[in-house]
């Protein structure tokens, strides 16, 4: 399979780094093109992505072609050797496709319609849709598919849309047929007798509308299912296509970071090279974690091979309450930061700053501003770091000892309705865990439940609501086989189709993890607290009887749980019934990581810089705006600079080292 290796690591070529973006010249007149070009070369830019929004103009009018504009400008990019990343660009149909096949606009929960005027109108299930993008793809692969400047596939953009019309329906009950066979089991699967839902025709299956009160949560995660499967059906055909005319180049459609709506696992696996979009907000103080638990995800996702960033800000996105810009330093380290964590490909949405359509302030690399302006001369800089990393790092790997679990079905599962508290929000508990573990500086990757894990030394498990009898083996086999395992509150609470396991969590991972009888949730307010004895909990709390043998390490103090674990152990085994306070849970989990035999990066490292290997090198990232010395211990060159450091290195304002240790 051709995959981003191909690209950043040519045979008889030194080893590069992919560094670019979108770029919409079809927004401007012609005269603007060379000098972009002249100044993506100045930026040392070597890659950009070409037709992601250009349906309109590839095909003004149903069957029509043009395709002399594109021509020129592949020819332009390879004449001034940058590489294309092509992108098919069926996310956003021409007005026509609307107006003559109304049916090719999805339906949302109340039955509107999602009129063109903005993009991604379409329904993954609509007939008409599907045939028209296979053919403007069908057309684009073969016109390109010899052109050397081609050198990746790009399919779609962000697939991210919903259906609940009636072609949405009609394709609901294929995807129910397909899983289920029959009425009946799917009456069981959704436990249907609950309120008199039970189905007598599969004409009455459809996907869950408006309704009156709260709907079937089994109806509601397959619904979820089908429609990540349905968009897959999508990328999938038009990835066919352009393989059969380039099998040689690696196909790619970009993800939203940490979001539900995709089997972010099944996905990856369909891809030749997975990409991700990354927009952290430059306010929040956790931008930073944010965009590393991003890496980690998509490193994951690409089974530990290096990864793109399709699109992150040079500076202000616009769909944001108040849009911040990107402090000066902050894009450059994050963009490294990507590097650190793995990424071969370090791109943006988009080149240059649009001055007309609805992104008119959205930052781009070349914003408002020009050549002169600082976003730009930043462009520059992070181009020219790139092309010095790239000999020494591209291709190679991030590895860690300690995998956090995850798995989009049970967050699917875990959706707020009906459910004990509504403010647990799956995303944010990942995203708290991920916290513990980045200030802690322990090295994490993310694994499905399915993985094996078993070269690990350390598996958290912070959130799965939702885990099938295999994920339930695997975890014991992994404790079993000498793996320690640390699960949070609400873990194997359900089974695969959301029903709540007898005892109310999952006998076999009851007995696992020392936990008798599950007897009541106790889950918090916003403003409470309650008292571990040495830390504080939030969010959750519970009354649980251990087993005999399993060892309380923290119990709650006073209130109605007095004395009950809110840490248990049992074994290598650990359950925490609360989400405790960050420092708490940082604490905790380096002190069990410790025990299971990995640690930090670096030792002594002040609050802020953050620490990574990926292959022989050390990554030193400074999140903060105050310059700071770090002990270093030993000798090492800055491959960003050329300077050698014994003992301690100064990181200026956002500063980035990445150390290269000398005899
Ligand atoms: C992404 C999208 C881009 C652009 C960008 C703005 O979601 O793929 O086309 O809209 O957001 O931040």
């Amino acid at each position: 399979m051709p995959s981003l290796d191909d690209l950043t690591r040519p045979p008889g070529r030194p080893p590069r780094l992919l560094y670019g973006g979108d770029w919409n010249p079809e927004q401007w007149p012609e005269e603007t093109w060379a000098e972009d070009v002249r100044l993506m070369r100045r930026a040392g830019v070597n890659s950009v992505t070409l037709g992601v929004f250009s349906w309109s103009r590839l095909e003004p009018a149903p069957g029509a072609r043009e395709f002399g504009w594109l021509d020129r400008l592949m020819d332009l990019t390879h004449e001034n050797g940058i590489g294309v990343v092509l992108a098919t660009p069926t996310s956003s149909p021409p007005p026509w496709l609307g107006r003559l096949h109304p049916e090719t606009l999805p339906r949302d929960e109340d039955g509107r319609t999602e009129w063109w005027g903005s993009r991604q109108h379409f329904s993954h299930s609509s007939e008409a849709y599907r045939r028209h993008a296979a053919a403007i793809t069908e057309d684009l692969a073969a016109r390109y598919a010899g052109h050397p400047a081609l050198t990746m596939w790009h399919i779609n953009n962000e697939y991210c849309t919903h259906d609940w019309g009636d072609e949405a329906a009609r394709t609901f009950r294929r995807w129910l047929k397909a899983r289920y066979g029959t009425l009946d089991a799917l009456n069981t699967a959704w436990g249907t007798d609950f309120w008199s839902q039970r189905y007598a025709d599969w004409a009455e299956v459809l996907p869950p509308r408006r309704a009156h009160y709260l709907k079937n949560p089994a109806h509601v995660l397959d619904f979820r299912r089908y429609t990540s499967d349905l968009l897959l059906e999508c990328y999938r055909a038009e990835r066919d296509i352009v393989r059969r005319h380039t099998p040689h180049l690696p196909v790619t459609t970009n993800f939203m970071p940490f979001w539900s709506g995709q089997d972010g696992w099944a996905w990856a696996a369909e891809e030749d090279l997975v990409s991700v979009d990354v927009y952290p907000d430059p306010r929040d103080p956790r931008g930073g974690q944010d965009n590393a638990m991003i890496g980690d995800l998509t490193r994951s996702q690409a089974g530990g091979r290096p990864w793109m960033v399709m699109e992150q800000a040079a500076g202000a996105v616009n769909w944001r309450d108040v849009n911040h810009p990107k402090p000066p330093g902050l894009n450059r380290l994050w963009a490294l930061q990507a590097v650190a964590h793995g990424a071969d490909a370090v791109c943006y949405f988009q080149w240059r700053q649009s001055r007309q359509g609805a992104e008119r302030f959205h930052s781009g690399m070349l914003g408002h501003a020009g050549e002169r302006g600082r976003v730009f001369q930043e462009t520059v800089r992070i181009g020219a770091d790139l092309a010095r990393l790239g000999p020494h790092v591209a291709g190679s790997r991030v590895t860690t000892d300690i995998a956090v679990l995850h798995d989009w079905h049970s967050w699917w599962a875990d959706g707020p309705d009906g459910a004990p508290s509504r403010r647990v929000d799956h995303a944010g508990i990942v995203r708290a865990w991920h916290r513990a573990l980045f200030d802690a500086r322990l090295p994490v990757s993310f694994a499905h439940p399915h993985h094996d894990l078993t070269g690990h030394r350390l598996v958290l498990v912070p959130h799965l609501h939702l885990l099938d009898d295999t994920a339930i083996d695997n975890l014991t086999a992994y404790v079993q086989g000498g793996g320690t395992l640390v699960c949070g509150f609400l873990t194997g609470v359900a089974d695969q189709d959301g029903r709540v396991r007898p005892g109310g969590m999952d006998p076999r991972l009851r007995a696992l993890l020392g936990i008798d009888l599950l007897q009541e949730w106790w889950p918090l307010d916003e403003d409470e607290r309650v008292d571990c004895g040495t830390f504080h909990g939030t969010l959750w709390s519970e009354e649980l009887t251990p087993a005999a043998g399993a060892e309380t390490v923290a119990a709650y103090r006073g209130g109605e749980l007095d004395g009950l674990p809110a840490v248990l152990r049992n074994g290598r085994a650990w359950y925490v019934s609360t989400l405790p306070e960050p420092d708490a849970l940082r604490e905790l989990l380096a002190a069990v990581a410790r025990e299971a035999g990995t640690g930090a990066v670096l030792d002594g490292l002040p609050e802020g810089v953050e620490a990574v290997r990926r292959g022989e090198l050390l990554f030193l990232l400074h999140h903060g705006r105050d310059p700071l010395t770090v002990p270093l211990p030993g000798r090492y060159r800055d491959l960003l600079t050329g300077a050698l450091s014994t003992g301690t290195l100064t990181l200026e304002r956002y500063g980035v080292a990445v150390l290269e240790e000398t005899p």
